[in-house]
């Protein structure tokens, strides 16, 4: 059997992240005390994740000017980058508030991210078969497009909803296999607040589509073929808690795709997303499938 190949076709943004003691608040002006430039987007995040996780991973997007560093970034962490184009306007980035308690406030500028064109994402997806998973989260343009396409095609479809927006209810998420999504993003799209009222109401919605529910210090749910499941959260000391929700996704799948149980995947990518907020930064912060295994080993 061929190994199942991922597709992440998503964003790719430079970080500026400050460290400051609190957000910045109305009218308010605070110094920051450390500034650093990083990779990050939440598409390059999650490609990480997965080839960290040791999944064949393809990032498909775009890149502008200061593009290499993102793209040998990826070559650096294992992720093919055969499907990266680059241009000359501005790239994607944001400016990224780290508080004293980990916590992140973040503004993201779309820039080429949001300049994906149908014929760009028909040429990559005819690289990729029934079975093959795309991955996707909503800072790019063009999903509706994408998710038609890659269901025509057969390919196991993930969607992240991050950041929501009341435009990607008309995006095709008929289509879409499963959906990972954080508490916040639940009650954007479903008006309620409690877990089980949450997945009650997406198995109202979408029947055939799994849900995988993060829930912060309340650990994470996952919900497929009419049962739920659920692990606790791995605690940490929070120093930065950027890209926790995207490791969780790459291990996650990973996992699924290693043939693991929903269960396990869950507990796995529990552990690893706690690795990541003790980190700082994005990318550089997610952790290689061989320290998760040693640190399994260890306790
Ligand atoms: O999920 C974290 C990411 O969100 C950051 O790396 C930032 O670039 C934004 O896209």
């Amino acid at each position: 059997m061929t190994e199942k190949k991922v597709l992440v076709y998503g964003s790719l943004n430079l970080d500026h992240v400050y460290s400051v003691d609190h957000f910045a608040g109305p009218g308010e002006t605070i110094p920051a005390r450390d500034m650093k430039v990083s990779c990050g987007g939440k598409g390059l995040n999650q490609a990480v994740a997965f080839a960290k996780a040791g999944a064949q991973t393809y990032l498909a997007g775009k890149t502008g000017s200061g593009g290499d560093l993102l793209r040998d970034t990826c070559r650096e962490y294992g992720v093919h980058t055969d499907y990266l184009k680059s241009c000359s306007e501005p790239g994607g980035h944001a400016v990224i508030q780290v508080d004293a308690q980990g916590q992140n406030s973040i503004i993201i500028f779309g820039g080429t991210n949001r300049m994906q064109t149908e014929e760009e994402i028909s040429r990559v997806l005819e690289q990729f078969d029934g079975g093959d998973f795309l991955i996707l989260q909503n800072e790019i343009n063009n999903l509706p497009y994408l998710i038609q396409r890659a269901h025509e095609r057969g390919m196991e479809i993930v969607l992240n909803p991050s950041p929501w927006e009341e435009s990607l209810r008309s995006c095709g998420l008929e289509q879409v296999s499963w959906l990972i999504l954080n508490e916040v993003e639940a009650f954007q799209m479903t008006g309620e607040q409690e877990p089980e009222a949450v997945l009650d109401q997406f198995r109202r919605m979408y029947p055939d589509m799994k849900i995988v529910l993060t829930l912060g210090e309340d650990g994470s749910m996952c919900q497929s073929s009419g049962l739920c499941l659920s692990a606790p959260c791995v605690r940490t000391r929070a120093v930065d808690t950027t890209a926790a929700g995207d490791t969780f996704t790459g291990y996650f799948f990973a996992e699924i795709l290693r043939g693991r149980t929903e269960e396990q995947a869950l507990r796995t990518a529990s552990q690893v997303a706690a690795i990541t907020v003790s980190r700082r930064g994005a990318a550089a912060a997610i952790p290689y499938l061989r320290e998760v295994l040693d640190e399994q080993e260890r306790n």
